[in-house]
């Protein structure tokens, strides 16, 4: 009779996973859910648990990273043809079960722990994060080395570079296509040199770090409501601050090219006046500007 009770018991769980697994690939637990379906006995089924703390305030950046790596690899198992009830990838974030924290010792997040089908989990059953990274590709050599389920990590592909390029070539052709009796335009020196420009201000305004190391747009402190547009350090950066800075850079190439306009064109001179003025005002502002910019993030820097 008991080993009846055991045995339903075990099948109403497995099928209580199995539904939760079809409707997310990775499963969310809390305290009740973590001891009933991991904790208790009887399992014949491996759980990957990552344990993590994604609220948007706890500032766990790593978190929200690592969060993006593993449903990557858990898409990848919930759509794979090898899918099958052994093993199961869920979660437990801080904010809903910071019993299961408790009850685990556990103090840092995120952590992967593996609780194999059979016996507590040992300590290769913690996944060393700070040796191997969190890369999904790295996480599902573990899961091989610890389960022996060999996922074949599957990414979503990223439209976002091909689509931009694409714009950019048909929009170029467009404009070819419009002038098609008329290309003088290639050989106009202005728009070489405003292609060539636009192209240095990207480059000298820092997108390509934000590129590889994707911060934040901006800072919204949790406390005071403030949002701070430039990071306090020379060390990092903000998206808005690298736009702040390339328009400030526009505007200071604006002014000198103004100034230069002032002093070479045969325009009258009343409106050469003006030029020279807001050329000179352009430059002074935006340059100082820049200058405080720059002495906020480097501190010690005597100018401004
Ligand atoms: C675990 O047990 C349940 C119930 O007996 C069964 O349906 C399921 O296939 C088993 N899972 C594995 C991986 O053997």
């Amino acid at each position: 009779l008991l080993l009846l009770l055991l045995l339903t018991l075990l099948s109403e769980k497995v099928s209580q996973m199995m539904e939760w697994a079809s409707k997310r690939a990775v499963i969310r637990l809390n305290g009740e859910k973590f001891r009933r379906l991991i904790r208790a006995p009887p399992r014949n089924y491996s759980v990957v648990i990552m344990f993590t703390a994604l609220q948007s305030q706890r500032q766990c950046a790593v978190c929200k990273q690592a969060d993006e790596e593993y449903q990557i690899l858990a898409n990848s198992w919930r759509y794979s043809s090898a899918f099958t009830n052994r093993i199961f990838f869920a979660m437990v974030d801080f904010d809903e079960g910071s019993d299961v924290f408790q009850m685990l010792n556990m103090n840092s997040a995120p952590t992967f722990i593996n609780f194999p089908a059979k016996g507590k989990p040992k300590p290769a059953d913690t996944y060393e994060l700070q040796v191997r990274g969190f890369a999904a590709e790295q996480l599902a050599r573990w899961v091989a080395d610890r389960t022996d389920v060999h996922i074949r990590v599957i990414r979503p592909p990223n439209y976002a570079g091909p689509l931009m390029l694409g714009l950019l070539l048909a929009f170029i052709g467009s404009l070819a296509y419009l002038r098609r009796n008329n290309l003088e335009f290639l050989f106009n020196k202005n728009v070489w040199a405003f292609s060539a420009l636009c192209f240095v201000l990207i480059m000298t305004s820092g997108q390509m770090w934000n590129h590889i190391r994707g911060p934040p747009y901006a800072h919204k402190n949790p406390n005071t409501g403030q949002v701070s547009y430039i990071h306090g350090s020379s060390q990092a950066q903000f998206v808005a601050e690298t736009h702040i800075v390339l328009l400030f850079n526009a505007a200071v190439t604006l002014g000198i090219v103004l100034l230069h306009e002032a002093a070479t064109s045969d325009l009258d001179l009343g409106k050469r006046k003006i030029m020279c003025v807001a050329g000179i005002g352009l430059v002074l502002l935006f340059f100082s500007w820049l200058l405080s910019i720059f002495r906020a993030k480097y501190h010690g820097y005597p100018y401004r």
